[in-house]
């Protein structure tokens, strides 16, 4: 015992002596900020605000700085501007004026403006850095480099801080980045390496400020600090819908440049809306501390994100707007822009949490009100059975029962959480965070204040102070990874792909929006509330009429031709199919459905899932037109896309599903592993005669229909039911259905839809039977019915 205590002494004593090493290097540590773009709108804005603020916090504690503000900007001219930025920063409110003074007095004394512009202009300042280090007989902890340029200028000064202002071995280097980072995937990856052959991950800040807001930094601490109140009711069990918004007054004027390329998806859902989501969607770490973890979680939460489809989102853009881009990028009056200054969008995380649970995430300019939050609104499970009257928030339960994280701004004027009183009484850290005073007459969410638990910061700091001061300490956790920002582009870009050419709904701006932007959801779709005004929208004669949306019935190669504009068409192919279905189980006991992949049929698929309640699903057998040589669960599957767009919302039983064998023995589609084989005689054991009740096809842009292909002699004609084939295009290695197997059907459905059918369409309805040449021109029943369902575009082209 005595030796151990002993030990003890002595270790306590060499931690000491190593702690004070420690602290008297530190406190020589000289951190040189180096803002480049200083004299620009954010700068001035936010952050020479945040650079004085972590001067008042850590000046004094180990640490000496210096602040040099850098721009492309003259000497004299850079020095003006700086000189009145430095003059207008604040203090904090409980400073006296006088000290407030000679605290700004300091602070400028150690700031200064630089032209930074050349390779060699950033080596004088790598020079000049140590020479003063050196001076005042300091050592060097190390640089910040905060751009706040344009994107297009990354690359230019990564190379020259990489080649020239680098600090010395042992100092560290920060560089901090402000998005946009890309405007796709592909243009975010191509920054990512570009900038990754400059800077090490580790040296990378980038930047979303929202992260810094204080009510979104709760998000996990207050998940995390509440798990217990929170475990029954944080899943879709329990949570009603989920909204993420914000919401501004304030349009793109002055920034059309870069709002035209961005829109308001790239500028404000990508990231901001997108760091949230994730943030009410994860799994909670054990360990929120730790970033690995908070990372690794987000990755898997990003990972369960439903694809989005272009009926995900509506847009809409202010009638300004098009007259501010002619005005500011000098373009004709004839010009027309089709960028979205307000979006909604919605969204569905495929997991066990989540599952159904509709996360409606929305943004605009030029909205009615400024406001940020986040809204979790509980199911409503309840019956009370007392008059309304003597309902008492804290415990009825049928009055609203929710969750708000109050971003900002709106009838509330600053952050705050809020938590129903007939929920639980949420914990937060009692030394950052007050309760709030009661406002009378105030209601949010339907209801007044006084309903909530509201609890707020007790003092307000703005994001970027907060977040210069995460980047001093080194708290990665509050920034960017790349693989967070790739995950993100991965799931927006699709959709972004799919609204290139979308004309968005025209709204005059501010209340007189009136309910024009509302808008409802109905399984994974969402549309407007309300028609279109039509004077709202001159010159635009997108919108069809009414009258246009009349079914067309004709004949298309002798047989029945159905046409109609997309939707009407999918409603009355998803009609067609429900009352084929109620026939056959009427008769038969059972309905065999077959039905093929690709982009066509997810509308109807989502159709048959939304609106057919009549459909019986419990006596339907569904079965794959083709598949391709991939693993059911891979995205290129067709199964996948009937996962995703039909099985998951009807109750088909399990053994009623038959996916084509396409990976056997860990194989895929392996000749002698007879996949083909084994999925004929499946049919032929349950399919009367393997006669299915009805067929889905589509038609492909070379004439090929199921995964039967021009050119490939394979499932033309002979005796089997099923075979493996090859596609032109990836993946190669097919299973479908044979032509013979097709024709044998009572009933088989082609849908064709999109402009880029129109050729095809064309051809094959003037070519004979040639299903060497087209596959589709050999489809004919044998004593079934064919009919064609074609959209007004690849019809009528
Ligand atoms: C920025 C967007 O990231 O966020 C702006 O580029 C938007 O378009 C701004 O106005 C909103 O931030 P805040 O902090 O005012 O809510």
């Amino acid at each position: 015992m005595k030796h151990a205590g002993a030990w003890n002494m002595l270790m306590a004593a060499v931690c000491m002596a190593l702690l004070g090493c420690l602290q008297a290097q530190e406190l020589q540590g000289h951190v040189s900020v180096i803002l480049l773009g200083a004299t620009g709108d954010l700068a001035r804005k936010y952050l020479w605000q945040g650079l004085f603020q972590l001067y008042l916090e850590e000046a004094g504690k180990s640490h000496s700085f210096r602040f040099h503000g850098t721009a492309l900007t003259s000497t004299k001219q850079g020095q003006e501007v700086i000189a009145k930025v430095l003059e207008s920063l604040s203090c904090p409110r409980d400073t006296a004026p006088g000290r407030c003074a000679e605290l700004k007095a300091q602070f400028q004394q150690l700031s200064e403006y630089r032209r930074l512009k050349t390779p060699e202009d950033y080596l004088a300042l790598s020079e000049d850095i140590e020479a003063r280090v050196q001076r005042e007989g300091l050592q060097e902890a190390g640089r910040i480099f905060y751009f706040s340029v344009p994107p297009f200028a990354y690359a230019e000064i990564a190379r020259s801080i990489n080649s020239s202002c680098r600090p010395g071995p042992g100092a560290w280097l920060r560089v901090v980045l402000e998005k946009p980072f890309g405007r796709d995937h592909r243009s975010a990856q191509q920054l990512a390496t570009e900038l990754g052959s400059f800077f090490q991950e580790e040296e990378m800040y980038r930047v979303d400020h929202y992260l810094g807001k204080q009510v979104v930094a709760q998000i996990l601490p207050f998940r995390d600090q509440n798990r217990k109140a929170l475990d029954g009711l944080w899943s879709r069990h329990r949570v009603e819908r989920v909204e993420i918004v914000m919401k501004e007054t304030v349009d793109a004027e002055g920034r059309t440049s870069f709002y035209e390329e961005y829109g308001v998806i790239g500028d404000v859902l990508q990231n901001h809306l997108t760091e949230i989501l994730m943030l009410v969607a994860m799994e909670l770490p054990l360990n929120i501390s730790s970033s690995e973890a908070v990372l690794g979680h987000k990755l898997q939460a990003f990972r369960a994100l439903r694809g989005l489809q272009r009926g995900s989102a509506v847009v809409g853009q202010y009638q300004a707007y098009r007259g501010q881009v002619r005005r500011e990028l000098q373009k004709p009056d004839s010009f027309h822009s089709l960028t979205p200054t307000f979006a909604g969008i919605l969204v569905h995380i495929d997991n066990l949490r989540w599952e159904g649970v509709p996360f409606i995430l929305m943004s605009g300019k030029a909205l009615d009100e400024r406001v940020g939050y986040v809204r979790i609104l509980f199911k409503d499970q309840a019956y009370c059975a007392q008059s309304e009257k003597r309902w008492v928030p804290a415990q009825s339960h049928c009055l609203p029962q929710q969750i708000i994280f109050y971003i900002g701004h709106g009838e509330l004027g600053g952050p705050a959480v809020l938590v129903s009183r007939n929920l639980f009484r949420p914990s937060l850290p009692s030394a950052g965070w007050k309760e709030v005073e009661g406002q009378p007459g105030l209601r949010l969410f339907g209801r007044p204040l006084s309903d909530y638990y509201a609890y707020s910061p007790v003092r307000e700091q703005d994001a970027y102070s907060i977040l210069i001061s995460h980047i001093f300490h080194r708290r990665k956790d509050s920034f960017i990874t790349m693989d967070n920002l790739l995950a993100s582009w991965v799931f927006w870009t699709p959709l972004l792909d799919s609204l290139a050419h979308e004309v968005p709904r025209l709204y005059p701006g501010g209340a007189e929006n009136g309910h024009l932007l509302d808008f409802e959801f109905s399984g994974s779709h969402l549309s407007f509330s309300q028609p279109p005004l039509e004077q709202l929208v001159p010159g635009l004669d997108s919108a069809p009429m009414p009258s246009d949306f009349q079914v067309l019935r004709a004949k298309y190669r002798d047989s029945p031709l159905i046409s109609a504009w997309p939707e009407e068409l999918i409603a009355r192919l998803a009609g067609d199919i429900e009352a084929a279905a109620v026939q056959a189980v009427r008769r038969f006991g059972q309905f065999h459905l077959a039905l093929s992949g690709g982009s066509s049929p997810v509308a109807l698929f989502q159709q048959l899932a939304t609106g057919h309640y009549g459909f019986p699903w419990a006596h339907t057998h569904l079965w794959l037109v083709d598949e391709r040589c991939v693993p059911l669960w891979d995205p290129e599957s067709n199964f996948q896309g009937l996962q995703a767009h039909l099985l998951q919302h009807v109750r088909v039983p399990h053994y009623n599903v038959h996916p084509m064998p396409v990976r056997r023995r860990q194989r895929l589609c392996a000749e002698e592993d007879q996949g083909a084989q084994a999925y004929a005689e499946e049919i032929s054991t349950l399919v009367t005669n393997g006669s299915f009740d009805l067929v889905l096809l589509g038609m492909g842009t070379d004439g090929h229909t199921a995964s039967l292909f021009p050119q490939s002699p394979v499932g033309l004609d002979g005796k089997q039911l099923v075979v493996l084939t090859t596609s032109p295009s990836g993946p190669h290695r097919r299973m479908s259905l044979s032509l013979p197997a097709i024709n044998r059907a009572r009933k088989v459905a082609v849908l064709v839809m999109g402009r880029m059918k129109r050729e095809i369409a064309m051809l094959v309805s003037r070519v004979g039977r040639e299903p060497k040449k087209w596959p589709i021109s050999g489809v004919l029943p044998d004593s079934g019915q064919l009919v064609w369902y074609m959209d007004y575009d690849a019809f009528l082209g």
